[in-house]
């Protein structure tokens, strides 16, 4: 595989077409097309905000509430980067002063260098399949990954590959993986909040609010996309077993985000039907403050009481025997 972190361009109907039976091309031409706006999207920041919700994902993966773990770690890994969000914010945060991050997608590795640059950051990068990490055995002391297993066909092979480049005793964390109920009822959500978005913004009063068609049909063909890049759900039991069947050792799966994700996922559909310049910066702290409450009442409150298998987000970490 090439190691020129050049984006490509745009995906092509018949690319699109072709990509429906290739999961791997899919994945390319997905993220390629999404590299440009995907900060944008997903409301990624290099500063306090996106920070702390990095080095919470870790710690709450590892269990380590008090901070102090092994940070810093020696050299670390990022699998399916994307802009860099998880692994420059972990660095900004002092999770390691040294980073390489890979991706599927040259169009990503191509901005998580740029985010890298601009942040001043020591990182290197390479256009990589987590199924095939192109790196010694034994290099890194930490690998880490946020929103990639799902996208991965063969996890057994990409476990056993984290597990060859990490060094005795080192350690894995990915974090942000749909777990299967989660991801029903975001589905279910999302697709409700579309359908009757688009539906009232058809209504003369409301014209304003609809999005010109050529980008509603850009939307349809990366959701026809998107149908083909998510591969898997996950059972956190099941999951653990799949680490461990490849050789990790002190597994761990947690969970997070029940009602924070039953209202997240709605408003975020709602944000990609409507206009953006319609929602001004009033209903992103109204989203964002909303979102915090209710991750606050899921963390303090439901995590107690309701199956850990219930919630959208699922964190796992291991290590390599030492
Ligand atoms: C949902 S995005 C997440 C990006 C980033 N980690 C984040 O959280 O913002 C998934 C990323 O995984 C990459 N990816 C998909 N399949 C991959 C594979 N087999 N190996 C490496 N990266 C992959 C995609 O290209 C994409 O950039």
């Amino acid at each position: 595989m090439s190691t020129d972190p050049t984006p490509r361009p745009h995906a092509t109907a018949e690319e699109v077409a072709a990509a429906r039976h290739d999961r791997k091309l899919a994945n390319v031409l997905y993220h390629d097309w999404e590299a440009a706006s995907y900060d944008d999207k997903w409301s990624i920041s290099y500063d306090e905000r996106c920070i702390t919700y990095a080095a919470d994902r870790f710690r709450h993966a590892v269990d380590d509430h008090g901070g102090d773990d092994r940070w810093p770690y020696g050299r670390a890994l990022e699998l399916g980067c994307g802009t860099g969000f998880f692994l420059l914010n972990l660095m900004q945060a002092g999770l390691t002063a040294r980073g390489s991050v890979t991706d599927l997608s040259p169009g990503m590795v191509a901005a998580a260098l740029r985010n890298a640059e601009n942040l001043g950051l020591d990182v290197d990068g390479r256009v990589a399949d987590a199924e095939q990490i192109p790196y010694d055995d034994a290099t890194f002391d930490v690998v880490v990954g946020h929103a990639v297993l799902h996208h991965i066909p063969d996890l057994d092979r990409a476990f056993r590959e984290v597990l060859r480049v990490l060094k005795p005793g080192g350690r894995f964390v990915f974090a942000g993986e749909p777990t299967r109920l989660g991801d029903r009822y975001a589905r279910l959500l999302g697709g409700l909040t579309w359908k009757a978005t688009t539906a009232v913004t058809r209504l003369p009063a409301l014209r304003g609010w609809r999005r010109p068609q050529t980008e509603l049909d850009e939307s349809s063909r990366a959701a026809a996309l998107e149908a083909v890049v998510d591969v898997h759900t996950f059972d956190p039991a099941e999951l653990e077993a799949l680490a461990r069947a490849a050789g990790a050792a002190d597994v761990r799966v947690v969970t997070e985000e029940l009602t924070a994700a039953m209202l997240g996922w709605p408003v975020r559909t709602f944000e990609a039907a409507v206009p953006p310049d319609k929602l001004g910066f009033g209903w992103a702290m109204f989203a964002y403050r909303s979102w915090l409450r209710l991750s606050w009442l899921d963390e303090h409150v439901l995590a107690r009481v309701v199956p850990r298998a219930w919630f959208y987000n699922a964190l796992i970490t291991g290590t390599r025997p030492a």
